[in-house]
């Protein structure tokens, strides 16, 4: 069997969701090959070298340029915040390494358009991150879709609502950062929603937001670990140029109208992602914080016990449940980086299509900047004018 020996830049929050994704995914899957853990990359000699002990990686590099042009690596897989990703990507993909890449796929429309360029020019395989997607209940929402069950989709309706940056004092981090993220809200969760909603629905026509910044100060960062941050008490502050929160209305080329909500500031929610579905015939739910179930209603059903009923996909006959563990023994967040991982490995393996890939990744910097336009003029954008 062929192996595919990956190198993975970064090995904070996503590094370590891949690093896990990559060691589980041979115990659970038979992919169409195997993959080794092959070097992780970070700054700092120290932190990289203790990760890459204690996730399994057989050695570590502190550049990431001296990485993409080892042979001994097939795949670079990038978890860097989104300042990096171009150049990195462009590097890799001129080394003709395939490249798994998180999301959003670069700071600008117009970065995430020449990473695509160069992955096609290269004749690489080319993913991107969105993990939502391989949630089994998200996937069942598809089939059912797919399947005519809820008819043609009126409305669509998202949000992905946290509340970790409520207080004011409350450190600057790079995820405040325009320079290193690009944007705020819209695109560190937007991007998700904006996914699933092409995803499941189809694209965006045009779209109409707003976007604010409540707290436009914040102390310079010390530490950061996961999203939680510290900084010290008298630390000097710098400015927010990122939205703390964005909002968009938007018409799909289905004809479908769409609401959108993306924000920090929801107190008491933690990582609520959710997307309601309307058709003719029927409604979807799915509500990340409760990802093995999909609520779905029925027009069909008879008069007198029509209603939402809950379905749990956690069953073995729902999307890679078969892998893991006997029916009704419910998965979490991880498992849906080992499904996309499992998917881009097999794609590697059998010279097929990636899917969600850069194209879907520029699709979405295309929403992300349209809405940021859209709020600039305050007007209506034709998504595909950018
Ligand atoms: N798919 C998801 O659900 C999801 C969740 C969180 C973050 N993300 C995305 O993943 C990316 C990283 O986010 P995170 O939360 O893991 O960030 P993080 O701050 O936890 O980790 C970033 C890592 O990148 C490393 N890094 C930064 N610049 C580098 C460089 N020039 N060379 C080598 N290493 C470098 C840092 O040392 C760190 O290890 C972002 O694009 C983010 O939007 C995706």
């Amino acid at each position: 069997m062929k192996t595919i020996n990956i190198g993975l830049v970064g090995y904070k929050f996503m590094g370590k969701a891949h690093s896990n994704a990559y060691s589980r995914l041979g115990m659970f899957f038979d992919a169409d090959a195997a993959v080794k853990m092959k070097a992780i990359c970070g700054r700092d000699e120290e932190w990289v070298k203790s990760a890459a002990e204690k996730f399994g990686w057989e050695g570590y590099e502190t550049s990431w340029e001296k990485l993409v042009k080892r042979n001994d690596i097939d795949v670079i897989d990038i978890t860097a915040p989104s300042n990096a990703h171009k150049d990195i990507a462009i590097a890799a993909a001129s080394e003709g390494k395939h490249i798994f890449c998180e999301k959003p796929l670069a700071l600008t429309l117009s970065d995430a358009r020449l990473m695509y360029e160069a992955a096609k020019k290269a004749n690489i395989k080319h993913q991107i991150g969105f993990n939502y997607r391989f949630a089994p209940a998200v996937l069942l929402a598809k089939k059912l879709i797919d399947d005519g069950k809820i008819g043609t989709i009126r409305h669509v309706r998202a949000s992905y609502l946290q509340d970790f940056i409520i207080d004011p004092e409350f450190p600057l981090v790079w995820r405040l950062q325009k320079d290193v993220c690009g944007s705020g809200s819209l695109g560190d969760l937007g991007a998700h929603f904006i996914d699933l909603t092409r995803f499941l629905v189809g694209d965006f026509k045009s779209v109409m937001g707003m976007q604010k910044t409540f707290i436009k100060s914040r102390p310079i960062v010390e530490r950061m670990i996961g999203l939680s941050a510290s900084a010290q008490e008298d630390a000097p502050r710098g400015e927010v140029d990122v939205d703390d929160g964005s909002v968009f209305i938007a018409e799909l080329e289905c004809g479908a109208l769409g609401v959108f909500e993306a924000t920090r500031f929801a107190q008491g929610h933690k990582n609520d992602l959710s997307i309601e579905i309307n058709g003719d015939k029927g409604s979807l739910k799915f509500v990340f914080e409760r990802m093995n179930e999909l609520q779905y209603y029925s027009a069909d059903d008879d008069a007198g016990v029509q209603g939402f009923r809950l379905i749990q996909a956690s069953e073995g006959i729902h999307p890679y449940m078969y892998a893991w563990w006997p029916t009704g023994h419910v998965i979490g967040y991880e498992h849906t980086f080992v499904h996309e991982m499992y998917e881009f490995v097999q794609a590697i393996a059998n010279d097929t299509a990636t899917c969600p890939d850069f194209s879907d990744g520029v699709k979405c910097s295309q929403i992300i900047e349209a809405v940021e336009v859209s709020n600039q003029r305050k007007a209506i954008v034709d998504v595909n004018s950018l």
